[in-house]
């Protein structure tokens, strides 16, 4: 990689970076302590799910990426992280089971601390403050003190993602996430919901299948039927906690983010010449890309092309995100210009972001229907382009949360004050994720063949 370290993002402009932190010796004291602090994620690991996601590039398996919009510091709770974890793989059984596909579990966890903000500024009363830009830089609380950024919230964040990751760990190797408990990801509140009914037929069928192949004596040795793969995400936005965790492989001399397998550029700091395209395009990593109306789609093409110079499936996954009534303006042309550069990309879908809005009681929300409607429009559009939907990235939780109206539990305007937790954006609650699941494994399942993308 020419010209490329982990700090030459510091010559290149940077949006939604904070530069207000009082003390610059500070963070860089934090910044030395991060790089001495052992790495989070694995250059082999990274490389197993580019190898996975190169699949999803060729039409042969799906991405499955959600989690929380901005994780905290005050929800952090073992259960929190099991009940995410648990509908995520609740969401894969549905969606392998009906596509017929292996599915790629990336959380957005582990290191989803820092938030591009559409405002540098916030006014409440006739107070005006800075914005919260996530735990890793400032605290929600709307008092002057509170929105100083803090360095030593990074070292927070890093012990954070490493307790996460260690139970994530636990979790996918150490028999929680064998098939023989398929039954027990269920979440006792969402159990007796039409989803959680649906649930449990088709986890019935996995598991007698399972239990026939046991009796076989097959089961035994199927470690993919004992044990999952489940991989990190986050938007590599705070370039400095980034560089600060990238290491290089000792065995390939290749430079690896350690902070976690998958990292994903923003929609607005997606810039060719930015700091953070620089930084992404000299890690190994996968690499999401965020596609918003605004993006040209030439541009899309330059951005491939500088991030992936080899044209390697598995490099790039690009994150349509345009909102259900945008989706059918923008999608195919872009689709079109990136299958003429013969580029082998993962296509997948963000139906949340293009959907935001404020409901009457005065709550950032978003409306299932307008999700499910984006997925639909999203997935159909693909396929008349020749390309197979490669994935979906949700923002949602496993707690029960009302803070995306409609769906199973039928939140209304009026009770999404009942449990609205988020930190910035509003998430799917666990029946509201499952029953998309199911409406997308239907869309899969009824899909049929199409081409392949790009010549292979
Ligand atoms: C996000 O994923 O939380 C986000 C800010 O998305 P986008 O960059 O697509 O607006
Ligand atoms: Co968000």
């Amino acid at each position: 990689m020419s010209n490329w370290s982990p700090d030459s993002w510091r010559a290149k402009p940077a949006k939604h970076l904070p530069d207000d932190y009082p003390d610059a010796a500070q963070l860089k004291s934090v910044e030395d302590q991060l790089a001495g602090r052992p790495p989070l994620v694995f250059p082999g690991e990274v490389r197993r799910l580019r190898a996975e996601l190169a699949r999803a590039a060729a039409g042969e398996a799906f991405l499955l990426q959600g989690g929380d919009c901005a994780e905290s510091f005050a929800e952090f709770t073992p259960d929190n992280v099991r009940d995410t974890f648990r509908v995520l793989m609740q969401m894969s059984m549905v969606l392998a089971f009906a596509a017929s596909k292996p599915v790629i579990k990336v959380g957005r966890i582990a290191g989803q601390f820092a938030k591009p903000r559409s405002s540098a500024t916030e006014t409440k009363d006739g107070v005006t403050l800075p914005s919260y830009r996530g735990d890793a830089v400032n605290a929600t609380e709307f008092t002057s003190e509170a929105r100083i950024p803090d360095p030593a919230r990074l070292l927070r964040v890093y012990d954070q993602s490493a307790s996460t990751l260690n139970l994530l760990r636990a979790y996918t190797t150490g028999g929680y996430a064998d098939l023989a408990n398929v039954r027990s990801w269920a979440l006792p509140f969402a159990a007796n919901s039409p989803q959680g009914e649906k649930y449990a037929e088709v986890a019935e069928r996995i598991a007698e299948a399972v239990d026939f192949m046991r009796v076989m004596g097959a089961a035994s040795s199927a470690e993919g039927l004992s044990r999952t793969e489940f991989y990190t995400s986050h938007e590599a936005l705070f370039l400095n906690y980034e560089e600060a965790l990238t290491r290089r492989d000792p065995a390939t001399g290749a430079w690896c983010d350690a902070s976690a397998h998958m990292i994903w550029i923003g929609d607005r700091s997606r810039q060719l010449d930015g700091a953070h395209v620089e930084f992404c395009r000299g890690v190994e990593n996968p690499i999401g890309m965020k596609c918003g109306p605004s993006m040209d789609e030439d541009e899309l093409v330059r951005l491939i092309e500088y991030m992936d110079p080899h044209n390697e499936a598995g490099r790039m996954v690009l994150i349509a995100r345009f909102g259900a009534d945008k989706v059918a303006d923008h999608l195919p042309r872009l689709i079109r210009k990136v299958r003429q550069a013969g580029r082998k990309v993962v296509w997948s879908c963000d139906p949340m972001h293009g959907n935001t809005y404020t409901s009457d009681s005065g709550f950032k929300t978003r409306s299932v229907d307008k999700v499910l409607a984006e997925l639909t429009a999203f997935m159909q559009i693909a396929r008349s382009e020749g390309v197979e939907p490669g994935g979906v990235h949700f923002e949602m939780t496993g707690q029960n949360v009302t803070e995306c109206l409609g769906g199973p539990g039928g939140v209304t305007d009026a009770s999404l004050g009942d449990r609205y937790l988020t930190h910035c954006d509003p998430r799917l609650n666990a029946d509201q994720a499952l029953e998309l699941a199911f409406l997308i494994a239907e869309t899969l399942k009824s899909g049929g063949k199409v081409h392949r993308q790009a010549a292979e």
